[in-house]
This record gives C-alpha cells, sequence and structure tokens, in this order.
C-alpha cells in the first residue's frame, strides 16, 4: 500500500503528521484472569480503556496519527476505537500471526509508517500511566541529533526494572537486566517504556522474528555507537501491569493525582472520591472512598464500603461486603458480608456471602465460591 501523502494538498506544503506506534499484544499475564477475557490495555481505568487515557493524552501532545501494534486479541482494540475519527486521531492497526516481542512489534508495522527516515516516531508500552511531557521528549530528542531517547523515571526499589544508566550529558550507557544484587543497582533510573525512535532505526530491527527492545535492539545500538538519549522526567509514572498497580492507577486518576481528559464525570454526586458510571445503583447507606469506580450497571448493597477498587460492569457488591484495594471483573458477585482486600475475582464469578478473602487472593473467571459457614457480620462490634 502506499504511503499517505505528506504533502497538504490544499497548502501545497508539507504536513506534519506526528506519528506514534502503541505496543499492545501483550497477553498481560501479571494480570490475569481479568486478561482472560480481555487484553490488558482495554481493562478499564477509571470508567474507560486504559488506551483511552493514552490516546487523549497523545493527541493533547500534537500526535495525529497512531499504529497499534496488536498479537493477543487482536479485535477487540479496533471494535472500540475504529478508525479513531471519534477521538480525533488516525488510528492503523497491524496484527502480528506470532506474538514478536517487542521491539519485533515495533519493526512489524514499519511498512504503515509515513514518517521520513529521520523523522521522529513515538513509541508508547500500552500499560503505562504516565504525565510525562510528550512534547518536550520530542524536542529534546531532535535538539540534541538523538537516533532513540528513552523517558527514564526514578524509582525507589529499581529491583524489578531494567536499569538505564546515562552520563552527564544524558546519552546512555548502558542497559542493565533487573538487578539481581545490591552492588548490581548503578542506578535509580529505569526505562520507563516511551520512546522517540528515528523513522529508520525502527527499518534497521530484524523483521519476521521475536526481538526485545530492552535485551537486544537498546544494546545493538549502543555497540554500534547509535545516539542513545536519556531523559529523566519524574512526573506521575505507573506500570499498571500488576492487580495493586492497576488498582493504585484507577484510583490515583479518579482522585486527579493524575489527569486525563478521558475520565468520565461521575453519575453519584454524593461521594467526592469516587466513580459511578452511568446505571450503577448504590445504597444510601454505602460508603464509596479512595479512587473507587462503580462500573455501568453495577450494585452496591446497602452498608458495603468499597475503597481503592475497580467495580467491573454490572457488578453486585451485595449488603454489608467489604472490598479495599480490590478488582472485581465484570458481572461478578460478591455475596453479603464478604471481606476482600488486595484480591482480583475474574468476570462472571461468585463469591458467596461470609467470606474473607486477602493479599494477592485471584478468583477465577466464573468461579463459584460458596457461602463460608463462618459468617462475619458487618455490624458486628
Ligand atoms: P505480562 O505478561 O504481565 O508481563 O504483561 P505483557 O504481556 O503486557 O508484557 P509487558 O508488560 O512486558 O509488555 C510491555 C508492553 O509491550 C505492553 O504494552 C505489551 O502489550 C507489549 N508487548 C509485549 N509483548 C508483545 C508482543 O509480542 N507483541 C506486541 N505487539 N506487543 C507486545
Amino acid at each position: 500500500m502506499a504511503a499517505p501523502s505528506l504533502i497538504d494538498q490544499r497548502e501545497g506544503r508539507p504536513r506534519t503528521v506526528a506519528e506514534a506506534i502503541l505496543l499492545v499484544g501483550g497477553k498481560g499475564t501479571r494480570l490475569r484472569p481479568l486478561t482472560v477475557n480481555t487484553p490488558k490495555p482495554m481493562l478499564e481505568v477509571a470508567g474507560v480503556p486504559f488506551l483511552s487515557h493514552q490516546l487523549a493524552r497523545a493527541k493533547a501532545a500534537g500526535i495525529t496519527r497512531i499504529v497499534f501494534a496488536t498479537a493477543y486479541k487482536p479485535e477487540v482494540f479496533e471494535e472500540y476505537f475504529g478508525d479513531g475519527s471519534r477521538f480525533g486521531l488516525e488510528l492503523v492497526y497491524v496484527q502480528e500471526v506470532e506474538p514478536l516481542d517487542t521491539a519485533g512489534a515495533i519493526r512489524n508495522v514499519a511498512d504503515q509508517l509515513v514518517s521520513a527516515p529521520n523523522e521522529p516516531v513515538m513509541i508508547f508500552n500500552g500499560d503505562i500511566l504516565s504525565g510525562v511531557d510528550l512534547g518536550a521528549l520530542r524536542a529534546e530528542h531532535a535538539a540534541r541529533g538523538a537516533d532513540v531517547t528513552l523517558h527514564l523515571t526514578k524509582v525507589a526499589d529499581p529491583r524489578a526494572f531494567g536499569l538505564v544508566p546515562t552520563d552527564a550529558d544524558g546519552w546512555v550507557t548502558s542497559f542493565r537486566e533487573k538487578p539481581q544484587r545490591p552492588e548490581d543497582i548503578v542506578t535509580d533510573q529505569i526505562n520507563a517504556g516511551c520512546y522517540v525512535f528515528k523513522r529508520e532505526i525502527i527499518d534497521g530491527i530484524p523483521a519476521g522474528r521475536r526481538v526485545s527492545v530492552e535485551r537486544e535492539t537498546f544494546p545493538g545500538l549502543l555497540e554500534r555507537g547509535a545516539k542513545v538519549l536519556g531523559v529523566v522526567e519524574q512526573s506521575y509514572w505507573l506500570d499498571l501491569g500488576t492487580p495493586a498497580a492497576f488498582a493504585r492507577g484507577s484510583a490515583d486518576l479518579v482522585l486527579g493525582a493524575i489527569s486525563s481528559p478521558a475520565v468520565p464525570a461521575s453519575t453519584c454526586e454524593r461521594y467526592d472520591a469516587a466513580l459511578v458510571l452511568d446505571g450503577a445503583e448504590v445504597a444510601e447507606s454505602a460508603q464509596l472512598g479512595a479512587g473507587t469506580t462503580i462500573g455501568r450497571d453495577g450494585r452496591v448493597g446497602a452498608d458495603a464500603a468499597v475503597y481503592g477498587s475497580v467495580i467491573g460492569a454490572g457488578a453486585v457488591i451485595e449488603e454489608g461486603v467489604s472490598v479495599r484495594d480490590s478488582i472485581i471483573g465484570r458481572g461478578a458477585r460478591i455475596g453479603a458480608g464478604t471481606v476482600l482486600e488486595g484480591v482480583v475475582v475474574g468476570d462472571g464469578a461468585n463469591v458467596g456471602a461470609g467470606n474473607e478473602l486477602l493479599g494477592g487472593v485471584r478468583v477465577s473467571c466464573d468461579a463459584v465460591l460458596p457461602d463460608s459457614s463462618v459468617r462475619f457480620s458487618h455490624d458486628a462490634s
């Protein structure tokens, strides 16, 4: 297919297409069972599929065209976002036959890019909630003449991340795998999952096989003497890959700790610190807070308390239930008096009354947990 013209026909001068690639093909295994039915970037965060926030932020930063690199459940993305006109963006979808890993996925969409070889293409991981100034990142990339620019952030505990040390001028000196020993922690700077690539660097990635951007592409670029820049920016940043981070990110959007034009208005004015979506019914005596979202057509019964949690569309929280820092899938039911803390409940699961599920428990989609013989009375002192 011929690339669309970069010449604005009416004006007769170059048209700027600010282009991005969105990596959305991962299986999201750490978020199972939520990702059994829905790819991670399409899970609802603060009332809308997570990507809605990313697209809104990209658009606000002047991006006009986004190519989705899909692999797992590819159809779901196009069904929701279509050609992007509803969102003021041009969206294009490319599907991998087999997952190609991050850099393989980037290379696989090269045919669909319209940028010239030396023009910048932004690349986003589809699971990062971030307030990074995308315009500033692109401007720095251009001003410094970089081949690739990475957004780096600093974290208190970098053990779970790839480390990216830089020299005094910001040029990346090496890429380090997750540190195993204390002496391996050479920096607190980590790869934040947002890059600017010169188009020609994308074309240079080997085609048709799995390639990891962190393990192969970036170290290979350094070896070949490419100019790889790290821009440290410590605005809000969260990788939504784990259940705890996912609930936290949704709550932070609801609470305004990070802003997104895509957060819908609440339909219930009683709660300052919660988002209630269309059709949801919340009993007068229920308490909602700490950034909780109640999904469309959800129900929260009398004396229930839901804090810091994401309740899926059509889910039912019965009376006296206590839910904290948890994610409840679509159409799930939580029986009266049950206590959930730091728990993930899959779509359609049925958790009986009077149970207590704590710290990291995951309930499969459509699982049925019987009522507990030990009854917890929500009004017992
Ligand atoms: P986990 O399985 O829980 O680690 O999640 P994940 O599969 O999303 O992997 P990870 O968080 O490391 O992925 C980072 C980003 O790259 C996410 O936005 C993924 O959707 C994306 N990604 C990972 N592997 C592939 C792939 O093979 N193809 C494509 N197109 N995207 C990928």
